[in-house]
């Protein structure tokens, strides 16, 4: 796959900075890029900021050029290992141990001695954004501290976009400077001190760290690995990174988890005034969802929903299933709410476009005749096709001049001849040149060769990811209406 869309910008000279070698369009296309796939909203004045760190991945990769590395992450990384180390480079990782002791003080004043008095209660806690480990490690000693042995019945799910930072936490191993804050009580009971190469740092000890469990979540995505009937859900000093839409779709997923007696941690600078009516504050910085509000906790056009839409299927210990759409030659499809749409190609072509700001998306599949070049009509045919899906994206709330596109099929089948060769070129060579024409970004695409691909694309993610089809495949007629299938690998419920 390659991009046209990309032009290479002139390599750093000594003493020139990252930030003044970054463009406004490159830091524009990061911003779209790592707002889309983390919520985290980096504000223009980042602009230094947003270029060394990604200076770092450049360094790493021997590339001189952002324009070539963003061409990289966004066109040429179909396993998104690159993106994963991006983001690891982009986020703020920031934590200590007891940090904001209140909510700590809390969970040993307010919560514990309920779970005592009701001793069959096994709790189950979620730090949602949990950094390096210290957070969900404060919670192992709180719980130790307060019920001993029995703290080993409760279940912490520690999880991050982060896998760097998953990791460290997994490891546990930290700088005498890391656990400098802890009572030497808590640092004897709860630590393994090193010896030799080891000195001078402290390892969690196995019975507490066998109290968490770890996992890569990202907190942006539509659906979560978790079941409903969280007790505590700490998501601290994350917030704030995000806009107040990936805030407001967050809290009110929080909201679906929380059990009715639950609570939300947040951090000292966050807040949910715009959720009055869901949240009640019963504490610094403490939450729980209001008696009552159950109904009220998802937006009424929201998808995803672990209450569930009539379009999603749920079944106990899955992720909720996308709403899938599978379209077939001469259809086009766009949604402002999470779905998934599919399509099979051939020497048919499709366009996925998206905007990333109101996170719309769609995809056509079409096929141009092959007609006389003279009067013009496989191109009528192909811009009609186009425009049916630019106009279904605005509708649906997506503004034209925001769209990136990705574009997939026109393969060749040695079986249909040289005309057949010639269709499938002049429907890769027509999208190409339509999204150039319309100043629209090919962010990816994966056109020509001989094999017939399945594309789905996510609406509101717009993500599209490919697989090639053995011909046979491609000769049984594809489902046409819409399906719930289990969603892919990976998505399993954690706790
Ligand atoms: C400043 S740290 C906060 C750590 C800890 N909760 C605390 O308060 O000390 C913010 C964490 O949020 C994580 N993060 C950022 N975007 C995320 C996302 N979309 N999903 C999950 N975690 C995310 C970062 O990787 C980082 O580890």
């Amino acid at each position: 796959m390659n991009s046209g869309a990309h032009r290479s910008a002139p390599s750093l000279t000594p003493g020139e900075s990252a930030g003044a070698r970054m463009s406004v369009t490159e830091r524009r296309w990061f911003q779209q890029l790592i707002r889309r796939e983390t919520g985290i909203a980096l504000g223009d004045a980042k602009h230094d900021l947003i270029a060394s760190r990604i200076s770092r991945r450049l360094r790493v990769l021997g590339m001189s050029s952002f324009s070539d590395y963003y061409a990289l992450v966004a066109d040429r990384d179909p396993e998104r290992a690159e993106l994963r180390e991006l983001i690891d480079c982009i986020t703020t990782n920031k934590t200590s141990f007891f940090r904001e002791n209140h909510h700590f003080e809390f969970l040993r004043r307010e919560v514990l001695p309920r779970v005592t008095e009701r001793s069959s209660r096994r709790l189950r806690i979620w730090s949602a954004a949990c950094s390096s480990g210290e957070e969900p490690y404060s919670i192992a000693i709180t719980l130790q501290e307060a019920l001993g042995q029995n703290a080993n019945r409760h279940q912490i799910l520690a999880s991050d976009i982060s896998a760097k930072v998953l990791r460290e936490a997994e490891l546990a191993v930290y700088d005498e400077s890391q656990v400098s804050e802890l009572s030497r009580r808590q640092l004897e009971r709860g630590f393994l001190r090193g010896r030799g190469r080891w000195s001078g740092r402290y390892r969690v000890r196995p019975e507490l760290r066998s109290l968490v469990k770890f996992a890569r979540i990202n907190l942006n995505e539509s659906s979560w690995p978790i079941e409903p009937g969280v007790d505590l859900i700490f998501c601290r000093n994350a917030l704030i990174y995000f806009d107040r839409e990936a805030q407001d779709g967050m809290l009110r997923r929080f909201a679906d988890l929380l059990s009715s007696d639950g609570y939300l941690f947040l951090g000292h600078s966050e807040n949910l005034t715009w959720l009055a009516d869901l949240y009640e504050r019963v504490g610094q910085t403490v939450y729980r969802v209001r008696q009552g509000a159950a109904q009220s906790r998802r937006k009424p056009t929201d998808a995803g929903s672990l209450r569930g839409r009539p379009t999603e299927v749920r079944s106990r210990g899955t992720a909720p299933a996308l709403p899938r759409r599978r379209i077939a030659l001469g259809e086009m499809a766009a949604n402002a709410t999470p779905s998934e749409i599919s399509t099979v190609l051939g020497s048919c072509v499709a366009a996925c476009l998206y905007d990333p700001e109101a996170r719309v998306g769609g995809m056509n599949h079409f096929l141009l005749p092959d007609g006389d070049a003279a009067t013009q009509m496989p191109r009528r045919y192909g811009v009609h096709a186009m425009e049916l899906l630019i106009n279904e994206i605005m509708k649906q709330g997506g503004d034209r001049r925001r769209l990136v596109g990705k574009a997939f099929g026109g393969a060749h089948s040695p079986s249909l001849g040289d005309a057949g060769r010639r269709v499938a070129e002049s429907n890769a060579a027509f999208v190409r040149r339509f999204l150039q024409v319309e100043g629209i970004p090919l962010l990816a695409e994966r056109l020509g060769g001989e094999q017939p691909l399945e594309v789905r694309f996510e609406t509101h993610s717009g993500r599209a990811r490919v697989r090639a089809l053995a011909r046979a495949a491609f000769l049984e007629p594809p489902p046409t209406s819409s399906t719930a299938a289990p969603r892919g690998e990976g998505d399993v419920t954690l706790f």
